[in-house]
Protein backbone atom coordinates (compact mmCIF):
# COMPACT_ATOMS: atom_id res chain seq x y z
CA UNK A 1 0.00 0.00 0.00
CA UNK A 2 1.49 3.10 -0.85
CA UNK A 3 1.10 6.60 1.06
CA UNK A 4 -1.86 7.79 -1.39
CA UNK A 5 -3.82 5.29 -0.24
CA UNK A 6 -2.73 4.47 3.19
CA UNK A 7 -3.95 7.98 3.33
CA UNK A 8 -7.14 8.21 1.84
CA UNK A 9 -7.66 4.65 3.88
CA UNK A 10 -7.24 7.51 6.76
CA UNK A 11 -9.53 9.43 5.70
CA UNK A 12 -12.51 6.69 5.23
CA UNK A 13 -11.72 5.55 8.38
CA UNK A 14 -11.72 9.35 9.76
CA UNK A 15 -15.33 9.98 7.75
CA UNK A 16 -16.70 7.16 9.96
CA UNK A 17 -15.61 9.01 13.15
CA UNK A 18 -18.86 10.91 14.40
CA UNK A 19 -20.13 7.07 15.32
CA UNK A 20 -17.21 5.95 17.30
CA UNK A 21 -17.24 9.62 18.77
CA UNK A 22 -20.13 9.49 20.84
CA UNK A 23 -18.83 7.18 23.09
CA UNK A 24 -16.20 9.24 23.95
CA UNK A 25 -16.58 10.61 27.01
CA UNK A 26 -16.66 14.30 27.88
CA UNK A 27 -14.85 14.81 30.38
CA UNK A 28 -11.86 17.20 29.79
CA UNK A 29 -10.58 17.45 32.94
CA UNK A 30 -7.62 15.20 33.90
CA UNK A 31 -9.30 13.10 36.18
CA UNK A 32 -7.46 10.12 37.85
CA UNK A 33 -9.44 7.05 38.30
CA UNK A 34 -8.22 3.68 38.99
CA UNK A 35 -7.03 2.05 36.11
CA UNK A 36 -9.59 0.07 34.03
CA UNK A 37 -8.28 -3.19 34.33
CA UNK A 38 -10.47 -5.21 31.26
CA UNK A 39 -9.33 -3.52 28.37
CA UNK A 40 -8.97 -6.31 25.75
CA UNK A 41 -6.44 -5.61 23.33
CA UNK A 42 -8.24 -5.31 19.78
CA UNK A 43 -7.90 -7.27 16.71
CA UNK A 44 -4.82 -5.49 14.44
CA UNK A 45 -7.79 -5.27 11.41
CA UNK A 46 -9.64 -2.76 12.99
CA UNK A 47 -8.63 -0.24 15.45
CA UNK A 48 -10.38 0.65 18.51
CA UNK A 49 -10.82 3.67 20.64
CA UNK A 50 -9.60 3.39 24.82
CA UNK A 51 -12.84 2.80 26.79
CA UNK A 52 -12.74 6.18 28.95
CA UNK A 53 -10.50 8.43 26.48
CA UNK A 54 -8.05 10.81 28.18
CA UNK A 55 -8.89 9.80 31.49
CA UNK A 56 -7.69 6.27 29.93
CA UNK A 57 -4.46 7.70 28.73
CA UNK A 58 -3.69 9.40 31.96
CA UNK A 59 -3.62 6.03 33.81
CA UNK A 60 -0.17 5.59 32.38
CA UNK A 61 0.96 9.65 31.33
CA UNK A 62 -0.11 11.57 34.04
CA UNK A 63 3.32 11.73 35.22
CA UNK A 64 4.62 13.23 32.19
CA UNK A 65 4.59 17.23 32.23
CA UNK A 66 4.97 17.52 28.53
CA UNK A 67 1.53 15.28 27.94
CA UNK A 68 -0.05 17.22 31.48
CA UNK A 69 0.45 21.03 29.17
CA UNK A 70 -2.36 19.68 26.65
CA UNK A 71 -4.50 20.73 29.18
CA UNK A 72 -3.10 24.41 29.30
CA UNK A 73 -3.49 24.92 25.06
CA UNK A 74 -6.68 26.13 22.73
CA UNK A 75 -6.79 22.41 22.08
CA UNK A 76 -8.39 21.49 25.53
CA UNK A 77 -11.43 23.85 25.16
CA UNK A 78 -14.30 21.57 26.70
CA UNK A 79 -16.72 24.54 25.81
CA UNK A 80 -15.79 24.75 22.07
CA UNK A 81 -17.64 21.94 20.51
CA UNK A 82 -14.68 21.83 17.65
CA UNK A 83 -11.58 21.42 19.47
CA UNK A 84 -10.58 17.73 20.83
CA UNK A 85 -11.82 17.72 24.35
CA UNK A 86 -15.09 19.77 23.27
CA UNK A 87 -18.16 17.78 23.53
CA UNK A 88 -18.41 14.15 21.82
CA UNK A 89 -14.55 14.78 20.39
CA UNK A 90 -11.69 12.11 21.05
CA UNK A 91 -9.91 13.76 22.91
CA UNK A 92 -6.20 12.61 23.16
CA UNK A 93 -7.30 10.18 20.19
CA UNK A 94 -8.18 13.05 17.64
CA UNK A 95 -4.35 13.50 17.21
CA UNK A 96 -3.13 10.28 18.82
CA UNK A 97 -5.52 8.17 16.78
CA UNK A 98 -7.45 4.90 17.74
CA UNK A 99 -5.38 3.82 21.06
CA UNK A 100 -7.20 0.99 22.28
CA UNK A 101 -4.60 -1.84 21.05
CA UNK A 102 -2.08 0.35 22.84
CA UNK A 103 -3.36 1.07 26.42
CA UNK A 104 -4.54 -2.81 26.27
CA UNK A 105 -2.57 -5.28 28.56
CA UNK A 106 0.40 -6.26 26.13
CA UNK A 107 1.83 -9.86 26.26
CA UNK A 108 5.28 -10.16 28.02
CA UNK A 109 7.89 -10.05 25.65
CA UNK A 110 5.31 -8.55 23.21
CA UNK A 111 5.33 -4.76 21.83
CA UNK A 112 2.68 -2.22 23.41
CA UNK A 113 1.00 -1.63 19.36
CA UNK A 114 1.89 1.95 18.99
CA UNK A 115 -0.10 5.28 18.63
CA UNK A 116 0.01 8.00 16.01
CA UNK A 117 3.03 9.90 17.07
CA UNK A 118 4.41 13.00 15.52
CA UNK A 119 7.88 15.01 14.53
CA UNK A 120 10.50 13.14 12.61
CA UNK A 121 11.66 9.95 14.05
CA UNK A 122 8.53 7.83 14.46
CA UNK A 123 6.73 5.34 12.90
CA UNK A 124 4.00 6.66 11.59
CA UNK A 125 4.33 8.54 7.95
CA UNK A 126 4.19 12.16 8.30
CA UNK A 127 0.80 11.82 5.39
CA UNK A 128 -0.59 10.33 8.31
CA UNK A 129 0.24 12.23 10.54
CA UNK A 130 -0.64 15.38 8.74
CA UNK A 131 -3.87 13.68 7.87
CA UNK A 132 -4.98 13.57 11.85
CA UNK A 133 -4.56 17.56 11.96
CA UNK A 134 -6.08 18.54 8.54
CA UNK A 135 -8.99 16.74 9.67
CA UNK A 136 -10.20 19.55 11.71
CA UNK A 137 -7.59 22.31 9.75
CA UNK A 138 -7.79 22.77 6.29
CA UNK A 139 -4.69 25.60 5.96
CA UNK A 140 -5.53 26.89 2.87
CA UNK A 141 -5.89 23.93 1.35
CA UNK A 142 -4.73 24.69 -1.89
CA UNK A 143 -1.63 26.23 -0.64
CA UNK A 144 -0.80 23.52 1.41
CA UNK A 145 -1.21 20.66 -1.25
CA UNK A 146 1.34 22.96 -3.75
CA UNK A 147 3.72 23.60 -0.75
CA UNK A 148 7.47 22.70 -0.69
CA UNK A 149 6.87 21.64 2.69
CA UNK A 150 4.39 19.26 1.71
CA UNK A 151 6.23 18.12 -0.75
CA UNK A 152 9.20 17.24 0.87
CA UNK A 153 7.59 15.38 4.11
CA UNK A 154 7.47 18.39 6.35
CA UNK A 155 4.67 17.16 9.42
CA UNK A 156 2.45 19.89 10.81
CA UNK A 157 3.83 19.13 13.96
CA UNK A 158 7.66 19.74 12.57
CA UNK A 159 6.92 23.31 12.42
CA UNK A 160 3.93 23.34 15.49
CA UNK A 161 4.33 22.13 18.96
CA UNK A 162 0.97 20.80 20.75
CA UNK A 163 1.60 20.14 24.08
CA UNK A 164 2.93 23.94 24.86
CA UNK A 165 0.62 26.60 25.63
CA UNK A 166 2.32 29.00 23.65
CA UNK A 167 2.93 27.71 20.27
CA UNK A 168 6.97 28.74 19.38
CA UNK A 169 6.41 29.16 15.23
CA UNK A 170 3.26 31.61 16.54
CA UNK A 171 5.58 34.07 17.85
CA UNK A 172 7.62 36.40 16.05
CA UNK A 173 10.12 36.26 18.98
CA UNK A 174 10.45 32.53 18.24
CA UNK A 175 9.48 31.45 14.92
CA UNK A 176 12.74 32.26 13.21
CA UNK A 177 14.43 29.94 15.56
CA UNK A 178 11.57 27.03 14.32
CA UNK A 179 12.22 27.62 10.81
CA UNK A 180 15.62 28.00 11.44
CA UNK A 181 16.28 24.70 12.63
CA UNK A 182 16.22 23.71 8.66
CA UNK A 183 16.91 26.99 7.48
CA UNK A 184 20.31 27.68 9.01
CA UNK A 185 21.77 30.07 6.19
CA UNK A 186 18.64 32.66 6.02
CA UNK A 187 18.39 32.52 9.41
CA UNK A 188 22.08 33.64 10.29
CA UNK A 189 21.76 35.96 7.46
CA UNK A 190 18.71 37.74 9.38
CA UNK A 191 21.24 38.10 11.95
CA UNK A 192 24.03 39.53 10.02
CA UNK A 193 24.16 43.53 10.76
CA UNK A 194 22.38 44.62 7.80
CA UNK A 195 18.78 42.72 8.04
CA UNK A 196 15.34 42.94 8.33
CA UNK A 197 14.88 43.36 11.88
CA UNK A 198 13.55 39.63 13.34
CA UNK A 199 15.62 39.84 16.01
CA UNK A 200 14.08 43.03 17.57
CA UNK A 201 11.13 40.94 17.11
CA UNK A 202 9.06 43.55 15.51
CA UNK A 203 9.16 41.27 12.29
CA UNK A 204 9.29 37.24 11.39
CA UNK A 205 9.80 35.24 8.51
CA UNK A 206 6.18 35.32 7.79
CA UNK A 207 6.03 39.15 7.22
CA UNK A 208 7.16 38.10 3.42
CA UNK A 209 6.53 33.83 3.56
CA UNK A 210 2.93 31.67 3.77
CA UNK A 211 4.73 28.77 5.64
CA UNK A 212 1.38 26.54 4.56
CA UNK A 213 2.53 27.18 0.70
CA UNK A 214 1.78 30.15 -1.95
CA UNK A 215 1.21 30.13 -5.76
CA UNK A 216 4.22 31.82 -5.83
CA UNK A 217 7.94 31.00 -5.74
CA UNK A 218 9.50 30.67 -2.42
CA UNK A 219 5.99 30.78 -0.66
CA UNK A 220 5.67 34.47 -0.74
CA UNK A 221 2.41 36.18 0.64
CA UNK A 222 2.23 38.06 -2.49
CA UNK A 223 2.11 37.21 -6.20
CA UNK A 224 5.54 39.01 -6.94
CA UNK A 225 8.85 40.18 -4.85
CA UNK A 226 8.03 43.45 -5.22
CA UNK A 227 4.21 43.22 -4.18
CA UNK A 228 5.74 41.26 -1.34
CA UNK A 229 7.90 44.08 -0.09
CA UNK A 230 5.13 46.74 -0.91
CA UNK A 231 2.98 45.44 1.84
CA UNK A 232 5.12 47.02 3.87
CA UNK A 233 7.51 49.27 2.01
CA UNK A 234 4.03 51.08 0.00
CA UNK A 235 5.86 54.04 -0.62
CA UNK A 236 8.36 52.17 -2.87
CA UNK A 237 5.65 51.55 -5.08
CA UNK A 238 5.13 54.64 -6.92
CA UNK A 239 4.28 55.49 -9.49
CA UNK A 240 7.37 57.77 -9.82
CA UNK A 241 8.20 60.26 -12.13
CA UNK A 242 11.35 59.09 -12.89
CA UNK A 243 10.90 55.35 -13.07
CA UNK A 244 14.30 53.04 -11.96
CA UNK A 245 12.88 50.09 -13.65
CA UNK A 246 15.04 47.65 -12.11
CA UNK A 247 13.00 48.67 -8.96
CA UNK A 248 9.73 48.15 -10.52
CA UNK A 249 11.09 44.84 -12.07
CA UNK A 250 12.50 43.33 -8.95
CA UNK A 251 13.72 44.75 -5.56
CA UNK A 252 15.86 41.63 -4.80
CA UNK A 253 17.79 42.65 -8.04
CA UNK A 254 19.99 45.22 -5.30
CA UNK A 255 18.82 44.29 -1.89
CA UNK A 256 18.72 40.74 -0.18
CA UNK A 257 16.00 39.88 1.76
CA UNK A 258 17.66 37.97 4.24
CA UNK A 259 20.22 40.59 5.24
CA UNK A 260 24.01 40.99 3.89
CA UNK A 261 27.18 42.32 5.44
CA UNK A 262 26.80 45.15 2.79
CA UNK A 263 26.01 48.80 4.40
CA UNK A 264 25.84 51.96 2.55
CA UNK A 265 23.14 51.06 0.82
CA UNK A 266 20.26 50.46 2.45
CA UNK A 267 20.10 47.21 4.75
CA UNK A 268 20.70 43.82 2.60
CA UNK A 269 22.01 45.31 -0.25
CA UNK A 270 23.21 42.96 -2.04
CA UNK A 271 27.25 42.89 -3.32
CA UNK A 272 28.55 44.71 -6.43
CA UNK A 273 25.04 46.70 -6.76
CA UNK A 274 25.57 49.46 -8.95
CA UNK A 275 27.41 46.89 -11.78
CA UNK A 276 24.69 44.80 -11.97
CA UNK A 277 22.48 46.28 -14.81
CA UNK A 278 26.17 45.88 -16.69
CA UNK A 279 26.98 42.81 -15.95
CA UNK A 280 24.52 41.48 -17.90
CA UNK A 281 24.12 37.94 -16.36
CA UNK A 282 20.23 39.26 -15.01
CA UNK A 283 18.91 42.57 -16.61
CA UNK A 284 18.62 43.01 -20.36
CA UNK A 285 20.41 45.86 -21.71
CA UNK A 286 17.18 48.30 -22.10
CA UNK A 287 17.13 48.35 -18.36
CA UNK A 288 20.03 50.34 -17.56
CA UNK A 289 19.25 52.84 -15.56
CA UNK A 290 19.49 56.04 -16.76
CA UNK A 291 22.16 57.97 -15.29
CA UNK A 292 20.36 60.70 -13.06
CA UNK A 293 18.43 58.01 -12.08
CA UNK A 294 21.05 56.60 -10.48
CA UNK A 295 21.45 59.35 -7.52
CA UNK A 296 17.94 58.31 -6.10
CA UNK A 297 17.60 54.09 -6.55
CA UNK A 298 14.16 53.88 -6.64
CA UNK A 299 12.54 57.26 -8.85
C1 LIG B 1 -1.23 0.88 30.15
C2 LIG B 1 -0.41 2.04 30.07
C3 LIG B 1 -0.65 2.99 28.91
C4 LIG B 1 -1.82 3.56 28.52
C5 LIG B 1 -3.21 3.35 29.10
C6 LIG B 1 -1.49 4.46 27.44
N1 LIG B 1 -0.16 4.41 27.17
FE1 LIG B 1 0.84 5.51 25.78
N2 LIG B 1 2.56 4.58 26.23
C7 LIG B 1 2.71 3.67 27.27
C8 LIG B 1 4.11 3.26 27.35
C9 LIG B 1 4.71 2.30 28.33
C10 LIG B 1 4.78 3.98 26.31
C11 LIG B 1 6.28 3.94 25.98
C12 LIG B 1 6.55 3.36 24.63
C13 LIG B 1 6.39 1.84 24.61
O1 LIG B 1 6.78 1.19 25.56
O2 LIG B 1 5.91 1.35 23.57
C14 LIG B 1 3.77 4.78 25.64
C15 LIG B 1 4.04 5.61 24.58
C16 LIG B 1 3.14 6.55 24.05
C17 LIG B 1 3.44 7.53 23.04
C18 LIG B 1 4.79 7.69 22.35
C19 LIG B 1 5.69 8.49 23.24
C20 LIG B 1 7.12 8.33 22.86
O3 LIG B 1 7.92 8.99 23.54
O4 LIG B 1 7.46 7.54 21.98
C21 LIG B 1 2.31 8.23 22.81
C22 LIG B 1 2.13 9.39 21.84
C23 LIG B 1 1.28 7.68 23.67
N3 LIG B 1 1.81 6.67 24.40
C24 LIG B 1 -0.02 8.12 23.70
C25 LIG B 1 -1.03 7.49 24.41
C26 LIG B 1 -2.43 7.82 24.28
C27 LIG B 1 -2.98 8.88 23.36
C28 LIG B 1 -3.10 7.01 25.14
C29 LIG B 1 -4.61 6.90 25.31
C30 LIG B 1 -5.35 6.53 24.12
C31 LIG B 1 -2.13 6.17 25.80
N4 LIG B 1 -0.88 6.50 25.33
C32 LIG B 1 -2.42 5.24 26.77
C33 LIG B 1 1.74 3.20 28.12
C34 LIG B 1 0.40 3.54 28.05
C1 LIG C 1 -3.87 18.61 19.07
C2 LIG C 1 -3.32 17.28 18.92
C3 LIG C 1 -2.91 16.52 20.15
C4 LIG C 1 -3.69 16.20 21.25
C5 LIG C 1 -5.14 16.57 21.49
C6 LIG C 1 -2.86 15.42 22.13
N1 LIG C 1 -1.61 15.28 21.59
FE1 LIG C 1 -0.07 14.25 22.38
N2 LIG C 1 1.17 14.94 20.95
C7 LIG C 1 0.78 15.68 19.86
C8 LIG C 1 1.95 16.06 19.11
C9 LIG C 1 1.96 16.88 17.83
C10 LIG C 1 3.07 15.53 19.81
C11 LIG C 1 4.56 15.68 19.45
C12 LIG C 1 5.19 16.70 20.37
C13 LIG C 1 4.68 18.09 20.08
O1 LIG C 1 4.69 18.50 18.94
O2 LIG C 1 4.21 18.78 21.02
C14 LIG C 1 2.54 14.82 20.96
C15 LIG C 1 3.30 14.14 21.90
C16 LIG C 1 2.78 13.28 22.86
C17 LIG C 1 3.54 12.37 23.72
C18 LIG C 1 5.04 12.25 23.77
C19 LIG C 1 5.49 13.21 24.84
C20 LIG C 1 6.96 13.32 25.02
O3 LIG C 1 7.39 13.42 26.21
O4 LIG C 1 7.69 13.33 24.02
C21 LIG C 1 2.65 11.68 24.50
C22 LIG C 1 2.96 10.61 25.51
C23 LIG C 1 1.34 12.20 24.17
N3 LIG C 1 1.46 13.17 23.17
C24 LIG C 1 0.16 11.80 24.78
C25 LIG C 1 -1.01 12.50 24.71
C26 LIG C 1 -2.12 12.33 25.62
C27 LIG C 1 -2.18 11.33 26.74
C28 LIG C 1 -3.08 13.23 25.23
C29 LIG C 1 -4.41 13.49 25.90
C30 LIG C 1 -4.37 13.86 27.30
C31 LIG C 1 -2.58 13.94 24.06
N4 LIG C 1 -1.32 13.49 23.80
C32 LIG C 1 -3.28 14.89 23.33
C33 LIG C 1 -0.51 16.02 19.54
C34 LIG C 1 -1.60 15.93 20.39
C1 LIG D 1 -10.71 17.74 16.78
C2 LIG D 1 -10.27 18.83 15.95
C3 LIG D 1 -8.80 19.25 15.97
C4 LIG D 1 -7.69 18.46 15.74
C5 LIG D 1 -7.63 16.95 15.50
C6 LIG D 1 -6.56 19.36 15.74
N1 LIG D 1 -6.97 20.64 15.99
FE1 LIG D 1 -5.80 22.31 16.04
N2 LIG D 1 -7.40 23.42 16.68
C7 LIG D 1 -8.70 22.98 16.68
C8 LIG D 1 -9.56 24.09 17.06
C9 LIG D 1 -11.08 24.06 17.15
C10 LIG D 1 -8.69 25.20 17.30
C11 LIG D 1 -9.11 26.62 17.66
C12 LIG D 1 -9.06 26.88 19.12
C13 LIG D 1 -9.32 28.35 19.35
O1 LIG D 1 -8.95 29.18 18.52
O2 LIG D 1 -9.88 28.67 20.38
C14 LIG D 1 -7.34 24.74 17.04
C15 LIG D 1 -6.20 25.53 17.14
C16 LIG D 1 -4.98 25.21 16.58
C17 LIG D 1 -3.84 26.09 16.45
C18 LIG D 1 -3.77 27.52 16.97
C19 LIG D 1 -3.24 27.42 18.39
C20 LIG D 1 -2.98 28.74 19.02
O3 LIG D 1 -2.32 28.74 20.09
O4 LIG D 1 -3.43 29.78 18.52
C21 LIG D 1 -2.84 25.40 15.82
C22 LIG D 1 -1.46 25.89 15.45
C23 LIG D 1 -3.34 24.06 15.59
N3 LIG D 1 -4.64 23.98 16.06
C24 LIG D 1 -2.62 23.04 15.01
C25 LIG D 1 -2.99 21.69 15.05
C26 LIG D 1 -2.12 20.59 14.70
C27 LIG D 1 -0.69 20.73 14.26
C28 LIG D 1 -2.86 19.44 14.84
C29 LIG D 1 -2.39 18.00 14.64
C30 LIG D 1 -1.26 17.57 15.46
C31 LIG D 1 -4.20 19.83 15.28
N4 LIG D 1 -4.22 21.19 15.39
C32 LIG D 1 -5.26 18.95 15.51
C33 LIG D 1 -9.13 21.71 16.37
C34 LIG D 1 -8.33 20.62 16.13
C1 LIG E 1 6.78 25.44 7.77
C2 LIG E 1 6.16 25.49 9.08
C3 LIG E 1 4.68 25.13 9.17
C4 LIG E 1 4.09 23.96 8.75
C5 LIG E 1 4.75 22.77 8.07
C6 LIG E 1 2.70 24.08 9.11
N1 LIG E 1 2.47 25.28 9.71
FE1 LIG E 1 0.70 25.94 10.45
N2 LIG E 1 1.49 27.76 10.81
C7 LIG E 1 2.83 28.07 10.70
C8 LIG E 1 3.02 29.48 11.01
C9 LIG E 1 4.33 30.23 10.99
C10 LIG E 1 1.74 29.99 11.32
C11 LIG E 1 1.40 31.43 11.68
C12 LIG E 1 0.92 32.09 10.40
C13 LIG E 1 1.22 33.54 10.32
O1 LIG E 1 1.76 34.10 11.25
O2 LIG E 1 0.91 34.11 9.25
C14 LIG E 1 0.81 28.88 11.21
C15 LIG E 1 -0.55 28.96 11.49
C16 LIG E 1 -1.38 27.84 11.64
C17 LIG E 1 -2.73 27.85 12.17
C18 LIG E 1 -3.49 29.06 12.63
C19 LIG E 1 -3.09 29.48 13.98
C20 LIG E 1 -3.68 30.82 14.31
O3 LIG E 1 -3.62 31.19 15.49
O4 LIG E 1 -4.17 31.51 13.42
C21 LIG E 1 -3.20 26.55 12.13
C22 LIG E 1 -4.55 26.05 12.60
C23 LIG E 1 -2.15 25.75 11.54
N3 LIG E 1 -1.06 26.56 11.26
C24 LIG E 1 -2.25 24.39 11.30
C25 LIG E 1 -1.34 23.68 10.52
C26 LIG E 1 -1.58 22.34 10.01
C27 LIG E 1 -2.82 21.52 10.23
C28 LIG E 1 -0.46 21.99 9.30
C29 LIG E 1 -0.20 20.72 8.50
C30 LIG E 1 -1.15 20.42 7.45
C31 LIG E 1 0.48 23.10 9.39
N4 LIG E 1 -0.09 24.10 10.12
C32 LIG E 1 1.75 23.10 8.84
C33 LIG E 1 3.85 27.21 10.32
C34 LIG E 1 3.66 25.96 9.77
C1 LIG F 1 11.52 20.35 9.39
C2 LIG F 1 12.26 21.19 8.48
C3 LIG F 1 11.65 22.54 8.07
C4 LIG F 1 11.13 23.52 8.88
C5 LIG F 1 10.96 23.50 10.40
C6 LIG F 1 10.79 24.61 8.00
N1 LIG F 1 11.10 24.29 6.71
FE1 LIG F 1 10.91 25.49 5.06
N2 LIG F 1 11.52 23.98 3.85
C7 LIG F 1 11.92 22.73 4.29
C8 LIG F 1 12.20 21.89 3.13
C9 LIG F 1 12.70 20.46 3.19
C10 LIG F 1 11.92 22.68 1.98
C11 LIG F 1 12.00 22.27 0.50
C12 LIG F 1 13.41 22.13 0.04
C13 LIG F 1 14.12 23.43 0.10
O1 LIG F 1 13.72 24.39 -0.59
O2 LIG F 1 15.09 23.54 0.89
C14 LIG F 1 11.53 24.00 2.48
C15 LIG F 1 11.24 25.09 1.66
C16 LIG F 1 10.96 26.36 2.13
C17 LIG F 1 10.80 27.55 1.29
C18 LIG F 1 10.89 27.59 -0.23
C19 LIG F 1 9.51 27.29 -0.74
C20 LIG F 1 9.39 27.18 -2.21
O3 LIG F 1 8.24 27.06 -2.65
O4 LIG F 1 10.41 27.21 -2.91
C21 LIG F 1 10.50 28.59 2.12
C22 LIG F 1 10.23 30.02 1.73
C23 LIG F 1 10.49 28.06 3.48
N3 LIG F 1 10.77 26.71 3.45
C24 LIG F 1 10.21 28.83 4.59
C25 LIG F 1 10.05 28.30 5.88
C26 LIG F 1 9.56 29.06 7.01
C27 LIG F 1 9.15 30.52 6.97
C28 LIG F 1 9.56 28.20 8.09
C29 LIG F 1 9.09 28.48 9.50
C30 LIG F 1 7.74 29.05 9.64
C31 LIG F 1 10.05 26.91 7.63
N4 LIG F 1 10.32 27.02 6.28
C32 LIG F 1 10.24 25.79 8.43
C33 LIG F 1 12.05 22.32 5.59
C34 LIG F 1 11.62 23.04 6.70
C1 LIG G 1 11.79 40.76 3.90
C2 LIG G 1 11.12 39.60 3.36
C3 LIG G 1 11.61 38.24 3.79
C4 LIG G 1 11.79 37.76 5.07
C5 LIG G 1 11.53 38.48 6.37
C6 LIG G 1 12.22 36.38 4.94
N1 LIG G 1 12.31 36.04 3.62
FE1 LIG G 1 12.82 34.23 2.85
N2 LIG G 1 12.70 34.96 0.94
C7 LIG G 1 12.29 36.24 0.63
C8 LIG G 1 12.33 36.40 -0.82
C9 LIG G 1 11.95 37.66 -1.59
C10 LIG G 1 12.79 35.16 -1.36
C11 LIG G 1 13.03 34.81 -2.82
C12 LIG G 1 14.48 35.12 -3.08
C13 LIG G 1 14.85 35.12 -4.53
O1 LIG G 1 14.12 34.54 -5.33
O2 LIG G 1 15.90 35.70 -4.84
C14 LIG G 1 13.00 34.28 -0.21
C15 LIG G 1 13.43 32.96 -0.31
C16 LIG G 1 13.50 32.06 0.77
C17 LIG G 1 13.81 30.65 0.66
C18 LIG G 1 14.08 29.88 -0.63
C19 LIG G 1 15.57 29.74 -0.84
C20 LIG G 1 16.22 31.08 -1.12
O3 LIG G 1 17.00 31.56 -0.26
O4 LIG G 1 15.94 31.67 -2.18
C21 LIG G 1 13.80 30.15 1.94
C22 LIG G 1 14.08 28.71 2.35
C23 LIG G 1 13.47 31.24 2.84
N3 LIG G 1 13.30 32.38 2.09
C24 LIG G 1 13.37 31.11 4.21
C25 LIG G 1 13.19 32.17 5.09
C26 LIG G 1 13.25 32.05 6.53
C27 LIG G 1 13.50 30.76 7.30
C28 LIG G 1 13.03 33.29 7.04
C29 LIG G 1 13.06 33.71 8.49
C30 LIG G 1 14.29 33.39 9.22
C31 LIG G 1 12.80 34.20 5.91
N4 LIG G 1 12.93 33.48 4.75
C32 LIG G 1 12.51 35.56 6.01
C33 LIG G 1 11.88 37.22 1.50
C34 LIG G 1 11.94 37.14 2.88
C1 LIG H 1 6.35 42.72 7.22
C2 LIG H 1 6.85 44.02 6.84
C3 LIG H 1 8.00 44.09 5.83
C4 LIG H 1 8.09 43.48 4.60
C5 LIG H 1 7.07 42.54 3.95
C6 LIG H 1 9.32 43.93 4.01
N1 LIG H 1 9.96 44.77 4.87
FE1 LIG H 1 11.72 45.78 4.51
N2 LIG H 1 11.66 46.56 6.38
C7 LIG H 1 10.66 46.33 7.32
C8 LIG H 1 11.04 46.94 8.57
C9 LIG H 1 10.20 46.93 9.86
C10 LIG H 1 12.31 47.52 8.36
C11 LIG H 1 13.15 48.26 9.37
C12 LIG H 1 12.83 49.71 9.27
C13 LIG H 1 13.65 50.48 10.24
O1 LIG H 1 14.64 49.96 10.76
O2 LIG H 1 13.31 51.63 10.43
C14 LIG H 1 12.66 47.26 6.98
C15 LIG H 1 13.83 47.71 6.36
C16 LIG H 1 14.17 47.51 5.03
C17 LIG H 1 15.35 48.05 4.37
C18 LIG H 1 16.42 48.89 5.01
C19 LIG H 1 15.94 50.21 5.37
C20 LIG H 1 17.03 51.03 6.06
O3 LIG H 1 16.67 52.10 6.52
O4 LIG H 1 18.17 50.59 6.17
C21 LIG H 1 15.34 47.58 3.08
C22 LIG H 1 16.38 47.86 2.02
C23 LIG H 1 14.15 46.77 2.94
N3 LIG H 1 13.46 46.76 4.14
C24 LIG H 1 13.81 46.10 1.79
C25 LIG H 1 12.75 45.21 1.69
C26 LIG H 1 12.52 44.36 0.56
C27 LIG H 1 13.39 44.32 -0.68
C28 LIG H 1 11.38 43.66 0.81
C29 LIG H 1 10.73 42.58 -0.04
C30 LIG H 1 11.57 41.42 -0.35
C31 LIG H 1 10.90 44.04 2.14
N4 LIG H 1 11.77 44.98 2.62
C32 LIG H 1 9.77 43.53 2.76
C33 LIG H 1 9.49 45.65 7.11
C34 LIG H 1 9.19 44.89 5.99
C1 LIG I 1 18.64 49.52 -8.49
C2 LIG I 1 18.90 49.00 -7.20
C3 LIG I 1 17.71 49.01 -6.24
C4 LIG I 1 16.50 48.40 -6.41
C5 LIG I 1 16.05 47.57 -7.59
C6 LIG I 1 15.75 48.65 -5.21
N1 LIG I 1 16.49 49.38 -4.33
FE1 LIG I 1 15.97 49.94 -2.44
N2 LIG I 1 17.71 50.89 -2.20
C7 LIG I 1 18.73 50.93 -3.14
C8 LIG I 1 19.81 51.78 -2.64
C9 LIG I 1 21.10 52.09 -3.36
C10 LIG I 1 19.38 52.24 -1.38
C11 LIG I 1 20.11 53.20 -0.44
C12 LIG I 1 19.59 54.58 -0.68
C13 LIG I 1 20.13 55.54 0.29
O1 LIG I 1 20.88 55.13 1.15
O2 LIG I 1 19.71 56.69 0.17
C14 LIG I 1 18.09 51.65 -1.11
C15 LIG I 1 17.36 51.85 0.04
C16 LIG I 1 16.14 51.25 0.32
C17 LIG I 1 15.40 51.40 1.55
C18 LIG I 1 15.81 52.21 2.76
C19 LIG I 1 15.84 53.71 2.47
C20 LIG I 1 14.51 54.23 2.04
O3 LIG I 1 14.43 54.90 1.01
O4 LIG I 1 13.50 53.97 2.70
C21 LIG I 1 14.26 50.64 1.43
C22 LIG I 1 13.16 50.46 2.47
C23 LIG I 1 14.27 50.04 0.11
N3 LIG I 1 15.44 50.44 -0.54
C24 LIG I 1 13.28 49.22 -0.39
C25 LIG I 1 13.22 48.80 -1.72
C26 LIG I 1 12.08 48.14 -2.30
C27 LIG I 1 10.79 47.80 -1.55
C28 LIG I 1 12.41 47.88 -3.60
C29 LIG I 1 11.50 47.24 -4.67
C30 LIG I 1 10.26 47.97 -4.90
C31 LIG I 1 13.75 48.35 -3.82
N4 LIG I 1 14.20 48.93 -2.67
C32 LIG I 1 14.44 48.21 -5.01
C33 LIG I 1 18.75 50.28 -4.35
C34 LIG I 1 17.71 49.61 -4.92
Amino acid sequence: MNIRTGLFALSLLLAALPAAAQDAPAAAEPAKEAPAKSEAPAKPSAPTYSRKGADTCLNCHDDNPVVMAIFSTKHAQPKNPNTPFGHGQLQCEACHGPGGAHTGRVPRGEKRPPVVYFGRNTVTPVEQQNAMCTTCHNPKAGEWHASAHRDSDVGCADCHQSHVARDPVLYKATQGDVCGTCHEVQKQNMLLPFAHPLRDQQMGCTGCHSPHGSPTQAALKKDTVNDTCYTCHADKRGPFLWEHQPVSEDCGLCHQPHGSVHPGVGHGARRGLCELPLAGARLEPSLRPPADALRVPHA
